[in-house]
């Protein structure tokens, strides 16, 4: 068993001593008072200014402490103000920020040959978000379908997408496309054509849907916001077998379950092949945004100059944070840790299931995991809030862990005795008034789909 080494502890070290919370006054804070009329209303945020992090503690306005299970939705991998990161953001942020794409500058190299080392693929794009990324892996996926006797603008023969039931890739129009879960695309109907959606993990479905007119099959190794849901071998096999068959590609996205987050590098490492693109973000650059598209030698071939680009995407500085982001996975031993702790929370949370009759199964794989209730998860985690403990809730009845990669065999443990008073304390609300299980009819197909 590794012990945590003093680096991987920094988070307890330097965490600041919990102070009183101020006292709240019945004033409504006029910061969320701006947000509320100014801001579009595209989230159903907590009523609660955060203000700042030290390792896998947050802090409010008012100086309430919460330890940090969701890491900023599998952003803040190394926490909040890692020392190293900190360190290099100041001097990167003294040198420069932003540069252009015009030129080359001192970190996109260097970062795209570790990112090549670390994935086995060849070559990288940075853009600045996931949804960027994985739009430009759809279009790479139609130019390298496209033969040379169809000129451009002309439609194509192969120009399918397979996707996956539940699965969601992101809010720009080809994310979109490729997102199944209904409320995300339909009300921006028309989408990009050629979207089509495979049952998860289900072969037949896959294998009947597939032919020569697919340009590729896309799936997450391990679904995020459908409640954390590893695809299994037989399906990835069979999409890597019919991708090359139909001279498709197999596209990763690894926005949230990639960079170590399962304990590998890639979740799709558990498995014997590759896919011919990986799409990287969230934890790549330590909270600044920088996304990426990793791919292979035959599918860079077919890019040329001015076909695709960013602006921001790549800038020196988060791409030196990225750079020390990867270092500090490798050189602190983190995906040891990453694999102990996940085990640790997942024992314990066994032995909460086996106590509290409303918590299904424990999924998951490393610092990735998903608890089902067959009650609404949301009561559950503003009571987590009130106690101190930030986790989430996805697809209403399933809490969604990612805590940060530097968490501790402590705060583990601290979070399996909050998590209880949690469990504990909770009004339980009705389950879904329309199904017998309250996962709802497409979770149980999707359960019975592993
Ligand atoms: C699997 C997956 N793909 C794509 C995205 C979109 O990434 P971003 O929000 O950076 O655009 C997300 C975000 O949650 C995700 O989890």
């Amino acid at each position: 068993m590794m012990r945590a080494s003093p680096k991987t502890n920094f988070a307890a070290r330097s965490a600041p001593k919990p102070k009183p919370a101020a006292k709240r006054s019945a004033k409504p804070d006029p910061r969320l008072l701006d947000a509320e009329k100014f801001l579009l209303p595209t989230y159903k945020r907590q009523p609660v200014v955060m203000s700042h992090g030290r390792g896998a503690y947050v802090f409010d306005a008012a100086g309430k402490k919460y330890l940090d299970f969701l890491g900023g939705i599998a952003v803040n991998a190394l926490g909040h103000a890692h020392p190293r990161i900190v360190k290099v953001i100041r001097r990167e942020a003294a040198r420069a920020i932003h540069l252009s794409n015009l030129y080359h500058n001192a970190y996109q190299g260097p970062l795209a040959r570790k990112l090549a080392a670390w994935s086995g693929l060849d070559r990288v794009f940075f853009a600045n978000s996931g949804t960027e990324a994985m739009d430009g892996a759809l279009k790479l996926a139609r130019l390298f379908a496209r033969k040379p006797e169809e000129p451009a603008g002309t439609p194509p023969k192969k120009y399918r997408f397979l996707s996956l039931e539940n699965s969601f890739h992101g809010r720009t129009f080809g994310a979109i496309s490729v997102t199944s879960t209904e409320k995300y695309r339909l009300p921006f109907a028309p989408v990009v054509p050629g979207a089509e959606f495979v049952r998860f993990n289900d072969v037949a479905d896959l294998e009947a849907k597939f032919d020569d007119t697919v340009c590729a099959v896309l799936l997450e190794p391990v679904q995020g916001e459908g409640g954390i849901h590893p695809v299994n071998e037989a399906f990835w096999n069979r999409a890597r077998e019919l991708a090359t068959i139909h001279d498709a590609l197999l596209i990763a996205d690894e926005i949230q379950c990639g960079l170590g987050r399962t304990g590998r590098y890639f979740a799709y490492e558990k498995f014997s092949s590759r896919p011919d693109i990986a799409l990287i973000a969230k934890p790549l650059a330590a909270g600044l945004p920088l996304g990426a598209i990793l791919t292979t030698e035959a599918v860079a071939a077919r890019v040329s100059p001015g076909m695709h680009g960013t602006t921001f995407g790549g800038g020196p500085l988060a791409c030196a944070v990225a750079l020390e982001f990867l270092k500090i996975v490798e050189e602190e031993k983190l995906l040891e840790n990453i694999c102990e702790r996940g085990a640790q929370l997942r024992e314990g949370l066994a032995k909460l299931a086996a106590r509290y009759d409303f918590l299904g199964e424990i999924r998951g794989e490393g610092l990735m995991i998903g608890i089902d209730l067959s009650v609404e998860g949301a009561p559950f985690v503003a009571e987590a809030m009130q106690r101190g403990l930030l986790i989430n809730s996805t697809h209403d009845f399933t809490l969604r862990l990612l805590p940060p990669f530097i968490i501790t065999r402590a705060q583990v443990r601290d979070f399996l005795r909050l998590f209880e008073v949690v469990l504990s304390t909770t009004p339980r609300q009705a389950s879904a008034p329309d199904s017998g299980d309250p996962a709802g009819p497409k979770r149980l197909a999707h359960a019975a789909a592993r």
